[in-house]
C-alpha cells in the first residue's frame, strides 16, 4: 500500500443504455464512443479510466464538453456508480463501504464544490457556510465559529449576515468553497467551479484556491475545460477525450511531450509562458571563453562564430560575465589580460524560471540573458527573440 495515494480509479467504466454487454465488447475491440452509440445506443461516458491522486496535490482533469469529466468526479463521491471498475479511497474500495462508512466518507473525507454554487438563496452567507456542520449536528456555537473562520479564509469577512442574493458570482463561489472547506474534508472535488466567472474574477479565485491549498494542504481534484487553468493549478493534469484518459502528466511534460494531436490542440491554445521554463527555450552560447584565454583567441572565436560577444566561464563552467569583441581587441592591442574587460553587468536567470517571469527582464536586457543552474553554471542563453517566439 502506498500511503501517498489518497484516491485512485482502477479501470472505471460507466455506460448508459440497455445493451451494455454488446457495447463493452465493441469497446474492448477498440471501437470509439460514437461508433458504440450508433451500433448499440449505449453512451460510453467512461471507458477503462485509471489514475492515482496523490495526497496534497491538485489533480486537474481537462477535456472537451462530454468527455466524461463530471462522470468520473461523481464516481468519487458516490453520486455515480461505475458500471465496472473500482474507486479506492486510501486503498479501500468505496463500493464496499457500509452505511456508516459512506456517511463518514461523505461528511469527513470528501466535499464537492459545484459550478452553479448550489447555495440556498434564502439563507445568509454564514448560514450557507455552516450548513454542512448543521447537518452533522455540530453544536451551534461551534459551527458559527468554524463558519466564521472559513468566511475569513475565503476573504468574505464582513459579509457573514448578507443574503446570498446580494453577492456577485465570484463571491458566491467563495461561499461555495468555504462551505466545502467547513467540513474539513481530505479531498475537495471541484467541477468547473470557476467556469462561469469572468476572467478577472476567475484569476482571483484561482489565486485564492492556490493560497488556501498551500495553507490547508488539501487534496483537490479540479475539473476544467480551460487548459490555462489546468496548467496553472494542476500539479498533475489528466486530459480526457470521449470517456478515456489520453494523457496524465505534469503541465511541463504535457506541454513539451503531448501524447497526440488532441492533446497538442489543447496545448496550442495554452499560454505556454505560464508553464514552460527558461530551459525550454534557451540555446547554447555560440561563443564561450575562459579568463586565461588570450584576447586573440577570444577574438578569433567570436569571429568564427559570427558573434560580437563571448560568455566567460571559469573551469567549473560558472558564469563570470561577457566580453565584447571591441574589448577583446582593446585587450589585445594594449596587451592586457582578458579579465580586465569582463562585463559582469549581465542579467542572469535560473533555468527553472517561468518564461512569463523573464519577459520584462529579457525586454530590457542589452544582451541575451545568461541562464544558470543552482551552482551558477552557465546552461545556456536566452535572447529577446527566443522569449518572444515562445509566446
Ligand atoms: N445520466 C446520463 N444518461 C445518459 N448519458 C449521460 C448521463 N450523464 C452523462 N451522460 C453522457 O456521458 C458523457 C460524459 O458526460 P459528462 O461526464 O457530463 O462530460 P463532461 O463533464 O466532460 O462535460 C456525455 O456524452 C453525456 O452525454
Ligand atoms: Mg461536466
Amino acid at each position: 500500500m502506498n500511503n501517498d495515494i489518497i484516491i485512485r480509479a482502477e479501470k472505471v467504466s460507466k455506460l448508459y443504455g440497455k445493451n451494455k454487454k454488446e457495447a463493452s465488447e465493441l469497446l474492448k475491440n477498440g471501437a470509439d464512443k460514437d461508433t458504440v452509440y450508433k451500433k448499440t445506443g449505449v453512451t460510453a461516458a467512461l471507458w477503462d479510466v485509471s489514475f492515482e491522486v496523490k495526497r496534497g496535490e491538485i489533480f486537474a482533469i481537462i477535456g472537451l464538453s462530454g468527455s466524461g469529466k463530471s462522470t468520473i468526479i461523481r464516481c468519487f463521491n458516490l453520486l455515480n456508480k461505475p458500471t465496472s471498475g473500482k474507486i479506492y479511497y486510501e486503498e479501500k474500495d468505496i463500493a464496499q463501504f457500509n452505511k456508516q462508512e459512506i456517511l463518514n466518507y461523505r461528511r469527513n473525507k470528501i466535499s464537492m464544490v459545484f459550478q452553479n454554487f448550489g447555495l440556498m438563496s434564502h439563507r445568509t452567507v454564514l448560514e450557507n457556510i455552516a450548513y454542512g456542520l448543521e447537518v452533522r449536528n455540530v453544536p451551534r456555537a461551534e459551527r458559527v465559529q468554524r463558519a466564521k473562520e472559513m468566511t475569513a479564509m475565503v476573504g468574505l469577512e464582513g459579509w457573514e449576515d448578507k443574503p446570498i442574493s446580494s453577492l456577485s458570482g465570484g463571491m458566491k463561489q467563495r461561499v461555495g468553497l468555504a462551505r466545502a472547506l467547513a467540513n474539513d474534508p481530505e479531498v475537495l472535488l471541484m467541477d468547473e467551479p470557476f467556469s462561469a466567472l469572468d476572467p478577472l474574477v476567475k484569476r482571483d479565485m484561482q489565486f485564492e484556491l492556490l493560497s488556501i491549498q498551500s495553507k490547508l494542504e488539501k487534496t483537490v481534484i479540479f475539473i476544467t475545460h480551460d487548459i490555462n487553468e489546468a496548467f496553472k493549478l494542476g500539479d498533475t493534469v489528466a486530459i480526457m477525450r470521449d470517456g478515456k484518459i489520453i494523457q496524465i502528466d505534469t503541465p511541463e511534460n504535457m506541454s513539451t511531450h503531448p501524447a497526440d494531436d488532441y492533446v497538442r490542440q489543447f496545448i496550442d491554445s495554452a499560454d505556454k509562458t505560464q508553464v514552460l521554463s527558461v530551459k525550454h527555450v534557451m540555446v547554447p552560447p555560440a561563443c564561450l571563453v575562459k579568463p586565461k584565454d588570450m584576447p586573440s583567441h577570444a577574438i578569433r572565436e567570436m569571429a568564427n562564430n559570427d558573434v560580437s560577444t563571448a560568455y566567460v566561464v571559469n573551469e567549473k563552467m560558472q558564469f563570470l560575465g561577457i566580453v565584447s569583441i571591441d574589448d577583446a581587441i582593446r585587450a589585445r592591442d594594449e596587451n592586457l589580460p582578458l579579465p580586465t574587460f569582463i562585463n559582469t553587468d549581465v542579467l542572469t536567470c535560473h533555468e527553472d524560471t517561468l518564461i512569463s517571469d523573464v519577459l520584462s527582464l529579457a525586454a530590457k536586457s542589452r544582451y541575451p540573458l545568461a541562464v544558470l543552474d543552482n551552482e551558477k553554471k552557465l546552461k545556456g542563453i536566452i535572447s529577446k527573440a527566443a522569449v518572444l517566439a515562445s509566446l
